[in-house]
């Protein structure tokens, strides 16, 4: 068993909501293997969700930020900085809404208001979080910042909407900054693209529960969890992956290669012996 993989670390979590977030699975393991927090989230989700649990457990610090404001993520950094008595080692992006998903509006007839609101939130929020990070010279030599995304960033998934392409911004804001960051400070920016997980905003997807069964039964590993996410997570944080930059790294039991598999498709052909064609 690895142990202190992180010792000595400290890292700001953005997005743990309740006990089902990714970022809360990130949060307790990062805690266990040495690793001092800032948790933060939304004032409002802080408000509705569970983070003071969180925080309790893991001995951090709680403190609100709305990650699309500028002057919120100021703030959030220069305390943080004080409250760790110098700068952080790593941070982990974890923040995603749609209001297009969350109202059904299907792609085609897509809201552009809401699609702005979409960007905002899920993709240039990790661009402000970078350059707030920059401009305070916030994060340590080698440190290492994480952003969570989507396959659907390079397929199209039915139901995904615009949330697609947000991760399709995420992941481009992490070479183009990476870049920078990387030749400047030796800084590394890198996305981890996850399996379905059932949690507060992937419940939102439509069709989810047939998606987490499709990807389950497409990958030849299965479907990795929050807790195989936070692993991963763990060693991009760590040392162990110093030269790891500008990458998009495939969490997900292998769903991102296959076309099709011999379980997917055996229950694809129940559906025929179901309703035969007339
Ligand atoms: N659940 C999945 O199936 C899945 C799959 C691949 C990638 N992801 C990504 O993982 C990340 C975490 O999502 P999750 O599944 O743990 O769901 P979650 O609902 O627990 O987390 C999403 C978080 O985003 C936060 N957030 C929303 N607006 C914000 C704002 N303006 N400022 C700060 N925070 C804000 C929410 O408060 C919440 O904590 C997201 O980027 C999501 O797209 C999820």
């Amino acid at each position: 068993m690895i142990t202190n993989l992180l010792e000595g670390k400290r890292g700001i979590i953005f997005g743990a909501l309740n006990d089902k977030s990714i970022a809360w699975h990130v949060a307790e393991k990062a805690h266990a293997q040495g690793a001092r927090l800032v948790l933060t989230n939304a004032p409002v989700a802080i408000r509705m969700g569970t983070i003071g649990e969180l925080a309790e457990k893991t001995g951090s610090e709680v403190i609100s930020a709305d990650a699309t404001s500028m002057k919120d993520l100021n703030e959030l950094f220069g305390r943080s900085m004080e409250y760790f008595g110098g700068k952080i080692d790593f941070v982990l992006h974890s923040i995603g809404m749609s209001p297009n998903v969350r109202k059904g509006i299907p792609y085609a007839e897509i809201n552009y208001e809401n699609m702005l609101k979409t960007l905002d939130i899920s993709a240039l929020s990790f661009h402000r979080i970078l350059q707030t990070a920059y401009r305070l010279d916030a994060i340590s030599e080698w440190g290492s910042v994480v952003a969570l995304t989507y396959v659907a960033a390079q397929r199209t998934l039915a139901g995904y909407n615009d949330m697609g392409d947000a991760k399709a911004l995420l992941e481009s804001i992490a070479r183009s900054f990476g870049y920078i960051y990387g030749k400047e400070k030796h800084v590394r920016v890198n996305t981890i693209s996850q399996s379905p997980t059932a949690t507060t905003a992937g419940a939102g997807i439509s069709g989810f529960d047939s998606l987490v069964d499709f990807s389950e039964r497409m990958s030849p590993l299965g479907n990795a969890d929050a807790s195989d996410c936070a692993d991963v997570c763990l060693t991009l944080f760590s040392d162990l992956t110093r030269k790891i930059t500008m990458q998009n790294i495939f969490n997900d039991g292998g769903f991102s290669s296959m076309g099709m598999s011999q379980r997917a498709i055996e229950q694809y052909r129940k559906s025929f012996e179901e309703c035969p064609d007339k």
